[in-house]
């Protein structure tokens, strides 16, 4: 070994120790004849201390370094002097009083340091992924995501899980996003299919009897990429026979109670609250509402039947909604030329027609260009609907039902942000239970006139007691299942499945697959099903996302070690790449956009492999 103690482990009370210790020069200062280094690795940053009696070469070697070179050092721990102890660090008491310095590796110019406290562009960070996975911020990020990886594992171990690998190479599964897909050169002009979820298998899993599944999953969709989402992104995966929701439900809150202490430190009490699908719609406009702060929507439809203003009145009784929020407090801090910006945000960002909204006098009395439509009782059943103070500021939103979730989910979270109501440290879990089975999709269908669509996927099973609306009325069809929730992002969803083969049919066919299609798709699935399947339903949480959120982060690229940008490129590695025409035409395939110079390049290259 090369050393014999890390950079973040030396304290007052090995003093007199002789240690070797390596790492990276994190900084270099000279104080009238004596050079101090930082010196940094995973674990921390120790102070070395060097003087002239090292000898004048060595001395030289030292003042000569750069940040980011690579050294080892032997020395003696000592106390620091008083006055120079840095409380800031934990190796802060004490330094390392060189004898030897060896240079392991010298730098190239970097184009940024990983020690300074500037952040660098993403594009800087993402091409150089090397550098910025040195700065200290992203190590603790990946050791976090380990620590929670560690404890999943330990909890299902204890639990009798089964750790069960499942095929990369597969065929398409139904989670709804694009696949990825992989030519065979073996079978030319057929493709495997990167799993969007090892959902197939572990179901086939339960069937072949293992009971009690997961996995940490790679899974890939190509979708169209947002903050928390990733085109490559892992899951926590897993499946369990003869449960039902609760079982399920009760498993993972476990495993968040187990997360919150052992990784955050925190007691957190069970159960985590749930809320129906529909409730969270009317009182938050979204299915994974953040419930860290108030500004529930108010429902206002019956009294805008008999206002004389057009704009709700038209909406009420043509079968809309019209809702409202009251931000607290807030009517000073939002200008006109403000509100503006919301109500532009709010046609742009939701299709929204508008936003109406009112603000509190500081003697109570509702004002705003909309009030003069209103008669006094009107304004008063406003206020007390809407629980308003003076000083506070109500928006209006008239539209179809999933228009105003949309437009007063939206600003409910934004003003929350803005006004910050949100507590930072809060970590807030709720399930949402008991989603539609399906929604409609109006441009789908034969013949774009709509079909229905699975809300989870087409093995969702439906509520016990809402089997019968199989036949008469599937649009009400309620499902068991289940999304857990934390501080207003998804970061789990499951269900229970279907394991009877009629039901599974009858559903299929009102997704408009037909038999043929199924069973090209999934007859495997259907066979295996036939052939005494258990009950069983299970789950899946976004590692990611549940990092992201632990770790305190609003960006999921910042918790994986080599992400992609939101054109699904890695800048570091240049991938995607064109390749060989040898190797496209090993795999018999014929591409629309020939990147010529990149290609014959590539063409080169293969040929220099050889
Ligand atoms: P679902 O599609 O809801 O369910 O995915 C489960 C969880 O995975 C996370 N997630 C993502 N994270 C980052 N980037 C993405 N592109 C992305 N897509 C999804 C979310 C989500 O809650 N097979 C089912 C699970 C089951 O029914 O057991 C499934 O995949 O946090
Ligand atoms: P108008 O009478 O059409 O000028 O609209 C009066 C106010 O209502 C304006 O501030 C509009 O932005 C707002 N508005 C228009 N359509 C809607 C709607 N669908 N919901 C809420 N407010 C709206």
């Amino acid at each position: 070994m090369l050393r014999n103690a890390t950079c973040g482990q030396l304290r007052s009370e090995n003093q007199g120790r002789t240690v070797a210790l390596a790492g990276w020069v994190d900084s270099l200062r000279d104080h009238s004849g004596v050079l101090f280094v930082n010196l940094r690795d995973r674990y921390g940053i120790t102070q070395i201390t060097i003087t002239p009696s090292v000898g004048e070469e060595m001395f030289e070697l030292v003042r000569s370094l750069r940040n980011e070179d690579v050294i080892r050092v032997v020395g003696t721990v000592q106390p620091r002097p008083v006055g120079i102890v840095n409380t800031k660090i934990a190796t802060g008491e004490i330094e390392v009083k060189a004898s030897e310095v060896v240079v392991l590796n010298r730098t190239a110019v970097v184009p940024f340091l990983p020690g300074a406290p500037e952040i660098p562009s993403e594009e800087t960070r993402l091409k150089y992924r090397y550098l910025d996975l040195r700065r200290p911020q992203m190590q603790k990020t990946l050791e976090l995501r380990h620590r929670i990886t560690k404890v999943m594992r330990d909890y299902f171990d204890e639990h009798d899980f089964l750790e069960v690998e499942t095929p990369m190479l597969g065929k398409s599964t139904p989670e709804g996003a694009r696949d990825y897909l992989v030519p065979s050169r073996v079978n030319p002009g057929t493709f495997y299919a990167l799993p969007q979820s090892p959902q197939l298998y572990k179901q086939i899993l339960m069937i072949a009897g293992y009971d009690r599944y997961v996995q940490i999953a790679r899974c890939f969709r190509d979708e169209d990429l947002r903050a928390d989402r990733q085109p490559e992104f892992t899951q926590l995966d897993l499946e369990m026979s003869f449960v039902e929701m609760d079982d399920i439900i009760d498993m993972v809150s476990g495993l968040v109670q187990r997360l919150m202490k052992e990784v955050l430190g925190r007691d957190m009490p069970l159960p985590i609250p749930r809320m129906e699908y529909a409730e969270a719609m009317e009182r938050f406009g979204h299915d994974a509402p953040d419930l860290r702060f108030g500004m529930e929507l108010v429902d206002l439809t019956e009294l805008a039947k008999t206002v004389d203003f057009r704009v709700f009145r038209s909406v009420a009784e043509s079968g809309g909604r019209v809702r409202a929020i009251n931000a607290p407090g807030a009517a000073e801090r939002y200008s006109r030329k403000d509100i503006d910006g919301l109500n532009q945000w709010v046609i742009e960002h939701f299709g929204a027609k508008g936003i109406a909204w009112l603000k509190v006098d500081p003697d109570g009395r509702l004002a705003g260009p909309i009030a003069k439509n209103f008669k006094p009782e009107e304004l008063e059943r406003i206020k007390e609907k809407l629980e308003a103070k003076p000083g506070d500021f109500l928006l209006f939103s008239a539209d179809a039902f999933e228009t105003t979730c949309k437009v007063l989910n939206g600003l409910r979270r934004r003003l929350a942000s803005e006004l910050k109501l949100i507590d930072p440290n809060e970590m807030n879990f709720c399930w949402i239970v008991h989603f539609p089975m399906f929604a409609w999709d109006e441009e789908d269908g034969v013949a774009g006139g709509g079909r229905y669509v699975a809300m989870h996927h087409p093995f969702t099973a439906p509520r016990t007691e809402d089997v019968p609306l199989l036949d008469s009325d599937p649009g009400k069809l309620k499902a068991q299942a289940y999304d857990l929730v934390l501080n207003g992002f998804e970061v789990g969803g499951g269900t229970i499945r279907i394991h009877d083969g009629t039901i599974q049919h009858k559903v299929f066919e009102l997704l408009g697959l037909a038999e043929e299609t199924c069973r090209s798709m999934f007859g495997f699935l259907l066979d295996a099903l036939s052939f005494g399947a258990p009950p069983h339903g299970g789950i899946a949480l976004g590692l990611d996302r549940l990092v992201m959120l632990f770790a305190g982060l609003d960006n999921i690229r910042d918790c994986i070690a080599f992400p992609k940008t939101a054109k699904a490129a890695d800048l570091m590695t240049g991938a995607p790449s064109p390749v060989a025409e040898k190797q496209l035409e090993e795999l018999a395939i014929k591409t629309a956009t020939i990147q010529n110079v990149t290609l014959k390049n590539a063409d080169a290259d293969l040929e220099k492999k050889e």
